[in-house]
């Protein structure tokens, strides 16, 4: 049978891997890249996209947003916040499961399911809670299809609480099982609750309260805490939102003891520093874990470069623009959107020399891919992927604005602020789903993942909680 013919021809692009750019045509047929050949090499298609003068990256996959839907709509939903994604030249988004009802079921998994592939126009994965009330659904979750599991470490929006470390373990246990991700909100949570209410008590309500709640090592003790966990049991594990310095060299310490950990860094920890928290209006910035002092931003940039820090995604977390104001830093709401904002802001670091095209596609498409088992059909430009590209124009700014966001979060840190790097068109598996900074797709063309993790490889399963609940007559073999 012959192939169907080629549909779509992107032309006169400068096409970016990882390792490389090259001046190719990009051929598309039914969703997927069915050639690269050289620049005029393309045989004709009923659609044609100029991409001269323009730079063809896969699309971004960011592994951390806030979609809100169920439940707060009044700060997202998965409409609003794929037109978000699609016009930031994201093209599939890793939602989180602080929802309401939380996605700590496989019922309440459903219930988003259906939500997302009705509104979203970006391909999606859901996260599933490791939560303090939830062990016996962890694996209903993974049967239903999560692409990951969150765990609340740390006291954030939703105020979903922290299992105790007994849960966490045997969580960990099932997960190691199951092979998947499990995504780390890595803070401690009975030290910065304790620091708040004292911080509280003496009548402290001012921005930097938030960072002294919050202070280093809230973050590095928690961090070593889960790796030790995750070694024991070789769960895999995700570290989100790093944003402390002091923690990099822990994570290359994990990661040369062979813990399957990886690391993300959001676009604001290395633009923003605590300081702006005390400009009018500052309070915006308010998020956990805190935007800290502006001697973490240089150890994080290098991060990126060092093996320590894997990818940048962006804890994009919409709030009503009222819920994100007021003089009470314990009153403003934790987080803003991101997912529309990320790509050009790493493109205009590029810009600025701090780092290479290549280097975006490997932090923000080929990392995540890899990390969540999507490496092949997505996050890479290669015969076999979907067609999931953001067409990026290096030389074109744009003042960010938060009016102007298509995020339902009218709030944003980086207003007045010129980029220079915009996506000027994104394609999800072949169809062109935001063109010119405007979504362009009608809603539901988004799809969930497909997923392929490598084969699980739990650690010390005799010593599981599964394990230890039938009698023993001997000790455990004990080998170290
Ligand atoms: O600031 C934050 N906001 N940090 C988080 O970890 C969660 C997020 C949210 O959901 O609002
Ligand atoms: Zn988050």
């Amino acid at each position: 049978m012959q192939p169907s013919p080629i549909d779509t021809v992107i032309t006169g692009g400068q096409v970016v891997g990882e390792d490389g750019t090259v001046a190719a045509d990009i051929l598309i047929r039914d969703g997927r890249i069915a050639g690269l050949v050289a620049p005029g090499l393309a045989p004709p298609a009923d659609r044609v996209i100029d991409a001269r003068g323009k730079h063809v990256l896969p699309g971004v996959i960011d592994v951390h947003v806030h979609f809100r839907e169920p439940g707060m709509t009044h700060k997202e939903d998965w409409g609003t916040g794929s037109q978000a994604a699609a016009v930031g030249g994201v093209t599939t988004v890793f939602e989180m499961p602080n929802t309401n009802p939380p996605t700590d079921t496989a019922e309440n998994f459903a219930l988003k399911h259906d939500l997302a592939a009705s509104k979203s126009i970006v391909d999606f994965g859901l996260y599933g809670l490791l939560g303090a009330h939830n062990v016996e659904h962890l694996e209903p979750l993974a049967a239903a299809g999560v692409i990951g599991y969150k765990l609340f470490m740390g006291n954030t929006t939703g105020d979903l609480p922290c299992p105790n470390d007994g849960t966490i373990l045997e969580g960990f246990e099932i997960l190691a099982r199951l092979g998947k991700r499990c995504s780390i909100h890595a803070e401690n949570s009975p030290i910065l609750f304790r620091r708040e209410h004292a911080m509280q008590a003496a009548g402290r309500t001012d921005p930097m309260a938030h960072l002294a709640a919050r202070t280093d090592v809230v973050a590095v003790e928690a961090l070593n805490r889960a790796a030790t966990l995750a070694e024991w049991t070789g769960a895999r594990i995700h570290i989100v939102h790093e944003s402390c310095a002091r923690s990099l060299d822990y994570i290359r310490f994990w990661k040369a003891r062979g813990v399957d950990i990886t690391v993300e860094t959001l676009p604001q920890y290395l633009y923003l520093d605590a300081e702006m928290m005390l400009e009018p209006g500052g309070e915006v910035i308010r998020m956990n874990p805190p935007i800290r002092e502006k001697a973490h931003q240089e150890p994080l940039w290098a991060g990126l470069f060092d093996g320590s820090i894997d990818m940048v995604s962006t804890d994009h977390a919409p709030h009503a623009a009222e819920e994100k104001r007021g003089a009470d830093i314990w009153k403003v709401a934790c987080g803003f959107p991101g997912v529309e904002t990320s790509l050009p802001l790493m493109l205009t670091a590029v810009n600025a020399g701090r780092l290479t095209l290549e280097d975006v596609v490997r932090l923000m498409a080929g990392a995540p891919a890899r990390a969540f088992g999507l490496f092949g059909s997505k996050g890479v430009i290669r015969v076999g992927a979907d067609a999931d590209l953001a067409i990026v124009d290096m030389g074109k700014s744009a003042v960010l604005s938060a009016a102007t966001l298509h995020s339902r979060g009218k709030s944003s840190p980086y207003e007045g602020m010129t980029v220079t790097g915009l996506p000027v068109a994104t394609l999800v598996r072949g169809k062109t789903v935001a063109k010119d900074g405007q979504p362009v797709a009608e809603p539901g063309w988004g799809k969930m993942v497909r997923q392929a993790m490598p084969a699980p490889a739990p650690r010390h399963t005799e010593t599981t909680l599964a394990a230890i609940t039938v009698p023993h007559q001997r000790p455990f073999a004990g080998t170290l």
